[in-house]
């Protein structure tokens, strides 16, 4: 059956296309973060391990809602590894076994790469595709990342000031004036 939804045919596909665009990407982080998941080790194993576990759940449900939302658009999501390779803007690393300070930096990168991917579709979408509702989804996915990699990045940021020591002496001399 036809769609009658408010949206021309061009538009209509337009979102569709920058849908499967995201679903590409997101299945290619999961992938990572799972490797990543199966593969750290370190003091910081087991923080890491139950991080990428949580990250790996959340972006599971979100793959998902992706691949429903191209469907209530009358679209067919991407479903092989071939097409979310070709389709997929980040990158993978075939065969090494990063450290996990390097892991984590990977996947800044990429949750960084997706939420500049997420914020410009988000103009597209609701400029030249008149989709509000399409914007509005990508919004919360791009919060969704922004957490992510707000989590990540506190880890390296942690790390850098484990190893000069400066924020202790930070954090010691704030709490004593509180
Ligand atoms: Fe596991």
């Amino acid at each position: 059956m036809s769609i009658n939804i408010g949206l021309s045919e061009k538009e209509r596909q337009g979102v569709v296309d920058i849908l499967n665009n995201v679903l590409a990407d997101a299945y290619l982080l999961l992938i990572k973060t799972k490797k990543y998941h199966w593969d750290v080790i370190g003091p910081q194993f087991r923080t890491l391990h139950q991080l990428w576990e949580e990250h790996y759940e959340a972006l599971t449900i979100s793959i998902d809602a992706i691949a429903e939302r191209v469907r209530m658009l009358n679209g067919y999501p991407l479903g092989t590894a071939a097409a979310f390779i070709k389709h997929a803007s980040i990158k993978e690393h075939s065969g090494d076994l990063p450290s996990a300070q390097e892991m984590v930096q990977r996947l800044v990168v990429d949750h960084e790469q997706v939420i500049r991917n997420v914020r410009g579709y988000i103009e597209q979408t609701s400029e030249e595709f008149k989709d509000e509702g399409t914007a509005d989804f990508l919004t919360g996915l791009m919060q969704e990342h922004e957490e992510m990699a707000w989590m990540l990045r506190s880890f390296l940021d942690g790390e850098a000031f484990e190893s000069s020591g400066k924020r202790d002496k930070e954090l010691v001399s704030k709490g004593s004036k509180r």
